[in-house]
This record gives structure tokens, sequence and C-alpha cells, in this order.
């Protein structure tokens, strides 16, 4: 039965990051404005960071300082990993720590192409 729910999550995650949905589509846009991400926020990372997936916005509540790491578990497109890079800034880490469960299936990060450091 927890075999069949993980993949049953790794499909539905995994047929999102397969879309192609990214901030472009004014509705995935809205979803993730809908939560208090701005617009300006949205601008400055990757479109395709943002699938539509918010269900939170953990870096306007987590009090991130710079230098600190920040890890993001079910980092999705990586909308959070984007701003909580900029957050901690050069001397914090976070670059490499995320994790998603759609990644093997998907290849998420690396399809969507990972790059921080032009964050
Ligand atoms: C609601 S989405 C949020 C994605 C991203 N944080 C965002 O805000 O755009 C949840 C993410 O968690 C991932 N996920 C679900 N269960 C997981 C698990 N057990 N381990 C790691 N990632 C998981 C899914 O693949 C999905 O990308």
């Amino acid at each position: 039965m927890a075999q069949q729910v993980l993949e049953s999550v790794r499909a539905k995650y995994g047929a999102v990051a397969e879309s192609g949905l990214s901030s472009k589509d004014a509705g995935v846009k809205a979803v993730a404005q809908a939560f208090g991400y701005s617009a300006e926020e949205l601008r400055s990372i990757p479109a395709e960071a943002n699938m539509g997936l918010s269900c939170g916005n953990p870096t306007a509540t987590a009090h991130i300082q710079p230098g600190e790491v920040v890890v993001d578990l079910g980092s999705g497109g990586g909308l959070d990993v984007f701003l909580a890079a900029k957050m901690v800034g050069p001397e914090g880490g976070g670059d490499r720590d995320r994790y998603d469960a759609g990644d093997d299936r998907a290849g998420t990060g690396k399809r969507r192409g990972w790059r921080l450091q032009q964050c």
C-alpha cells in the first residue's frame, strides 16, 4: 500500500514536471501569487522553477539569514531553492541541498537546469 502511494505521488508530480508548465503560463503564475510570491520574485528566477505546485510560501516566513544552509525536501521545480539561494548569499549553502521524489522519473532538476550561481 505504501509503495502504491509513493508510486502514485511520483507519477502525478512527474507528469507535472514533464508538462512544461512554468510562470510563463498565467494560471501557473497566479497560483504562486495567491500564496504570496511577488511578481518581482517570480521574475527573478527561471520561469521553469515554478510549476504551479505552490502549497505555501516558506521563504516568506522562515526568516532565512545570510550564511545559513537551506535544505528543500520536495523542491519540485526549485521555486523556493532559487529564492532561498538569494537570501543565504554566496556564503550560505543550498545549491546542492535539494531533493525531490520526482527527480528519478522526470530528471526534474537536471532537465530544468539548476543554475543557482546565476541567481
Ligand atoms: C506540492 S509540490 C511543491 C513543490 C515546490 N516546493 C513548490 O513549491 O513549487 C510537492 C513536491 O514534493 C515532492 N514529494 C512528494 N513526496 C515526496 C517525498 N516523499 N520525498 C521527496 N519529495 C517528495 C513532489 O514530487 C513534489 O514535487
